[in-house]
């Protein structure tokens, strides 16, 4: 159904209206003041859009405006899709479909070749164009199940073990930021993060700790300065029998090198007092796997992470690096954005190859033919093609191409996108 709501964005004085629709639809906690003090650090209000049913806020979403990472370590411009929220009154009239036509039209006028979203619900975005691109992982740990084995001496890792100093996050942004910024180019899914975004990733308030500790950090450093550091709480639980029972929540931890990777998660996993260390939005590849003695212990979740929708296929396709050499014709069905429909063939040279990568128009014949959700999922080099054709979203018509095309598109390391917007 085409719903006659009209959308337009809104303005700082009506962000309140736009937060009420959220509050209502994602059932928050969280005061609307509070929320709407967060909320302006990083809002873009002429990249909001709100759908009205006479005065009254219905419909949100709203885009970031971020630089995303992709394989080979370009940041290419990536609209960051949030706030997306419908009132419990209006659902299923066709308010989220309008929201997202406009708002992917918005979009291609634009110059950000691809959007990105994480989903609350994993059925809701594929039928807009959206790929899930960057799986995640959530790790529990009981007490003892920490356990590392010795990293092997000639891994080519600083010999150093790094000396960690407790900071409070406030204070230690400059420390963060650095290794933020060497992280972020070697990792395709990872986001720029602006000086708002640090406020309100260390933002701490009382009211929202839910009987947790203060947000505390831990930094791996040497003389030459930082090489990893982990955000965490933990909630404080004396048990009912004297025991101690506490859970320690890690809510990043980044490395730049193995032994800091070893230092941070060794500290974190034996804390006195705690039984349990959870964390989530964990990388696929994440070295914590290989590094624990007993990894079958871990209690692993897997979910999807970072949605890729791509909004101007040639330019998305020429931006990134490919891992081997590849050159076919691939024929793509997009009927939101038709600018995108057809043949492009697709040239690159592998890793060794400094030429740019080239996607342009063809009429020769498809090798491959897909969604454009599948070619989003398999952007940051995180979904194999083969898994897509087994479920009958991708077909080959000629044969290896697929294997040719995945293996291109596949990336080393695994896409990564822990900030959530
Ligand atoms: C998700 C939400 C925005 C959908 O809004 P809506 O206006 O009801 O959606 P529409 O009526 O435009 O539905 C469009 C299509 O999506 C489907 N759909 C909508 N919400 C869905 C959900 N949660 N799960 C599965 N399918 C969903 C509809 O069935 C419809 O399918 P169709 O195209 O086959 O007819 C709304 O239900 C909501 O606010 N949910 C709570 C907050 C939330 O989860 N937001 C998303 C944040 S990422």
């Amino acid at each position: 159904m085409d719903v006659s709501y009209p959308i337009r964005p809104v303005g700082n004085a009506e962000l309140p209206a736009f937060g009420q629709v959220s509050d209502h639809a994602f059932n928050s906690s969280i005061a609307p003041a509070k929320m709407l003090e967060f909320d302006l650090l990083v809002i873009e209000p002429e990249r909001t859009l709100v759908a009205f049913d006479g005065d009254r806020a219905v419909g949100t979403t709203l885009a970031f405006s971020f630089g995303l990472t992709v394989p080979g370590g370009d940041a290419v411009g990536a609209a960051g899709i949030s706030g997306v929220s419908v009132l419990p009154t209006h659902r299923r009239r066709g308010i989220l479909s309008a929201l997202m036509r406009r708002q992917l039209a918005d979009i291609a006028a634009g110059s950000e070749p691809v959007a990105a979203l994480f989903a609350s619900e994993s059925a809701i975005y594929g039928r807009y164009g959206y790929g899930a691109a960057a799986d995640q992982h959530a790790f529990t740990f009981n007490r003892g199940d920490g356990r590392l084995r010795p990293l092997p001496a000639r891994a080519g890792h600083p010999a150093e073990t790094p000396t960690l100093r407790l900071a409070e996050p406030k204070s230690a942004v400059a420390e963060m930021k650095a290794v933020y910024e060497a992280v972020r180019p070697t990792r395709p899914g990872m986001l720029t993060r602006h000086d708002g975004w640090w406020e309100s990733s260390v933002a701490d308030p009382e009211s929202l700790r839910q009987g947790n500790s203060p947000l505390r950090c831990v930094i791996a450093e040497d003389q030459s300065g930082p090489r990893g550091y982990a955000l965490y709480a933990a909630k404080p639980d004396w048990g009912r029998d004297g025991m101690p029972a506490q859970v320690l929540f890690v809510r990043e931890l980044f490395w730049t090198d193995p032994s800091a990777a070893a230092a941070l998660w060794a500290d974190l996993l034996s804390r006195d007092l705690v039984t349990e260390v959870r964390t989530r939005m964990r990388p696929a590849d994440d070295p914590i796997q290989h590094l624990l003695a007993d990894p079958r212990r871990t209690r692993t979740r897997v979910s999807d992470g970072l949605w890729i929708r791509i909004i101007d296929l040639p330019e998305a396709m020429a931006r990134r690096r490919y891992s081997c050499s590849v050159d076919l014709v691939i024929e793509v069905a997009d009927s939101l954005l038709p600018a995108n429909e057809g043949r492009w063939r697709l040239v690159a040279g592998g890793l060794a190859d400094d030429s740019k990568p080239a996607c342009e128009r063809t009429s020769a014949d498809a090798d491959i033919t897909l969604p454009v959700a599948a070619l989003g999922a398999a952007y940051l080099g995180g979904t194999r093609l083969g898994g897509l054709q087994a479920a009958g979203q991708v077909a080959e018509h000629r044969p290896g191409a697929l294997a040719e095309l995945s293996a291109a598109m596949w990336w080393d390391p695994a896409p990564w996108s822990p900030m959530m917007f």
